[in-house]
């Protein structure tokens, strides 16, 4: 069956019935279900191809709902949520016995985000007044691939076989900062637009501050997006700096591939075909169209993306950390 653009309440109804909906999150599109309804949840692994014990985001309206999943909020958590709530930020806090099992993929932990998206949070708001207190959701694309930013895009990356919410392009345009409340000291485990200095802003007063997964002492769980190779798209994508790229370019054979730059500087190729887009010099504007492009070049079906390493600011770890992952997968 092809599906479409939902309304709302046909969203909130398939959703009820323990359907799968591709809602609008400010970060990304999200492929939704009740996080309580294991067979629904177990259709967003099937959609994704994603492995069953990778654990899911719950996105919820807000602290009150986050309590429903959370076994105990510690209070460097807390002061997160109220800093950075509704927004780009992911907890992953102590499981409550017995709740969204399937969603947390098994793990005795839970994420949880609030979404700060018009959309998204009405849609919440709609599912709680039938009982559903979060949405568990991923990025909705297909396992390691690129994540949607636009209701078009989740249209495309399922040939119009999963239904879309419609919410417009997403704001931020990378996926949640996230962060592992579950030890004694918060662990970034997902850079994102909320980044390091501003966490460390509110966890100063209580004698904290963000530590690296390297550093932390003991297993980190498992995250798809952490993987070494994630975010890819299909054309072989190239990190370096200015000077290399440049080299590269005047070395290459013009005839030798389909072949596209994203760079910040200004590069020169006496090669006609080559595609340059040009990145934004904010971090901010690069987060917000960087998934757009990659799929945008795929779509112009070039072979190679050579793109220039971002700065090294705390501002562009998100970005950064995309790109390498993206680099990696082949
Ligand atoms: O911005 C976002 O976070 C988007 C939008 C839709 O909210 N969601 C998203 O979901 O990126 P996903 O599933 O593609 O990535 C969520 C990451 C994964 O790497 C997952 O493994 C990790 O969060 N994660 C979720 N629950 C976890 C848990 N209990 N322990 C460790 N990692 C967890
Ligand atoms: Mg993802």
């Amino acid at each position: 069956m092809s599906e479409a653009l939902f309304t709302l309440a046909q969203a909130v109804e398939r959703l009820a019935d323990g359907g799968v909906v591709a809602m609008p999150t400010e970060t990304v599109y999200g492929l939704a279900a009740d996080a309580e309804q294991a067979a629904a949840v177990a259709q967003i692994f099937s959609i994704k191809g994603r492995p069953a014990d990778h654990p899911l985001i719950v996105h919820v309206l807000g602290q009150a709902q986050a309590s429903h999943y959370a076994a105990q909020l510690p209070a460097f958590a807390l002061a997160l949520m109220a800093a950075f709530w509704p927004g780009p930020l992911t907890l992953i806090v102590p499981r409550r016995d017995g709740v969204a099992t399937a969603a947390a993929g098994g793990q005795a932990s839970i994420g949880l985000r609030a979404p700060n998206h018009p959309t998204a949070q009405a849609l919440l708001e709609a599912c709680l007044a039938r009982g559903i207190h979060g949405l568990a959701a991923p990025s909705a694309n297909r396992f390691g691939r690129v994540s949607p930013t636009s209701a078009a895009h989740v249209l495309d990356e399922f040939d119009g076989q999963v239904a879309v919410l419609d919410g417009g392009a997403c704001r931020v345009g990378i996926e949640s900062t996230i962060i592992d409340c579950t030890r004694a000291a918060p662990v970034l485990l997902r850079p994102g637009d909320i980044a390091v200095p501003a966490l460390n802003r509110v966890l100063a007063p209580l004698g904290l501050e963000v530590q690296s997964a390297e550093s932390a002492a003991g297993t980190a769980p498992k995250a798809s997006g952490t993987l070494a190779a994630h975010y890819a798209p299909r054309a072989r994508l190239r990190l370096m700096d200015a000077a290399t790229l440049q080299t590269a370019l005047d070395v290459l054979d013009a005839e030798a591939a389909r072949m596209a730059t994203y760079s910040r500087a200004i590069l020169h190729s006496n090669n006609p075909k080559l595609l340059r887009r040009s990145m934004p010099a904010q971090a901010q504007a690069a987060a917000q169209e960087l998934f757009a492009v990659l799929r945008e070049l795929d779509a112009a079906g070039v072979d190679l993306i050579w793109v220039e390493t971002p700065p090294a600011d705390a501002s562009w770890d998100g970005v950064r950390d995309r790109l390498q992952r993206a680099a990696a997968a082949r």
